[in-house]
């Protein structure tokens, strides 16, 4: 009897000490469907569909599993970029792990387009979302060291922070382009305060990013993204930017954005000539997930 009591109470604990607490707050939602296109995914040895979701649901990074005749996949949020899609189809299960709050009432829906897929992970702090459509999911990751931005307006955005002293933004863009991406714009304060605080001291320091000033007359204090993908101005408001009213023709204008560090102040973006190089310690790529 005290054997017993002590086996269970030892169970418990055990899950309770291992179980991080985020994991209430996550569910593994289950639909019929097949994985049209994959990238890497990993193969294992569960048998049941039931054990396939669990398996999936304790794995840290897997975001979905894929169960067929008698075969157990598990997808990865970090798959260098790769994307798989899900087609509905019935013979074969789809579990995708999703934050709970995205379910409504907690309960299952009608369909799966009630539900918006989309997980957290505690240990990242990054937030996983699937595209949608009324047939199918499809989900890409963004490419190792590139961290992933999900944007007010739906988009997807994969960011790197290149580290280079006194570099050029001509040469920030063509480095950029190298990689895969361009000079990135900034969509948040959110993302700009995260920016900031990979800048190496010591300080001011800043990072090229990807807009200017955009005015045809001046005085000029109105400046505009050129990456292509960025919308939002949202960034830009005074209590997040150091933005002067300018001149953009003159010598000394100060055309070019960065986000940067200075000894501790709230501002995140300053607008910089673009000769000032020796304020730079690097500057940030991006590219959108189409
Ligand atoms: C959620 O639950 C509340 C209260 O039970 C109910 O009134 C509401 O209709 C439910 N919403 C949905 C989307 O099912
Ligand atoms: C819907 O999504 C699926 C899965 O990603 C994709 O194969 C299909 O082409 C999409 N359909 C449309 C109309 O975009
Ligand atoms: C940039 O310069 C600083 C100070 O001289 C130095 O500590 C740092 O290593 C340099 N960074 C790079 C990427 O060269």
């Amino acid at each position: 009897m005290r054997f017993w009591s002590l086996f269970f109470l030892s169970f418990y604990l055990i899950l309770e000490l291992l179980v991080p607490k985020a994991y209430c707050q996550t569910r593994m939602v289950l639909i019929y469907g097949s994985v049209t296109s994959s990238g890497t995914s990993t193969s294992t040895t569960f048998k049941t569909v039931e054990d396939c979701k669990n398996g999936c649901f304790e794995k840290e990074d897997c975001i979905m599993m894929y169960f067929m005749l008698e075969k157990c996949r598990f997808y990865s949020y970090a798959t260098n970029g790769q994307s798989f899609s899900i087609l509905a189809q019935s013979k074969s299960y789809v579990a995708i792990k999703t934050d709970a709050s995205n379910i409504p009432n907690n309960t299952c829906p009608d369909t799966f387009t009630n539900i918006k897929f989309s997980y957290t992970s505690p240990a990242t702090g990054d937030t996983y979302s699937f595209k949608k459509n009324s047939t199918g999911l499809s989900y890409t990751s963004c490419k190792t060291d590139w961290k992933r931005f999900e944007r007010a307006d739906g988009t997807f955005v994969c960011m790197n922070i290149v580290l280079s002293n006194g570099t050029t933004y001509t040469k920030a863009q063509e480095r950029c382009q190298e990689l895969g991406g361009t000079v990135t714009g900034v969509a948040s304060v959110e993302e700009s305060k995260f920016l900031q605080t990979k800048v190496p001291g010591p300080q001011p320091k800043g990072f090229w990013i990807g807009g200017g000033r955009n005015c045809p007359t001046v005085p000029c204090s109105s400046f505009r993204w050129v990456d292509g993908y960025t919308t939002s101005y949202d960034a830009l408001v005074p209590s997040n930017a150091a933005l002067t009213v300018s001149k953009n023709t003159d010598a000394n204008s100060e055309n070019y954005l960065t986000v940067f560090a200075s000894n501790g102040t709230p501002l995140t973006i300053n607008d910089i000539n673009q000769d000032f190089t020796s304020l730079i310690v690097g500057f940030v790529c991006g590219y959108k997930i189409l």
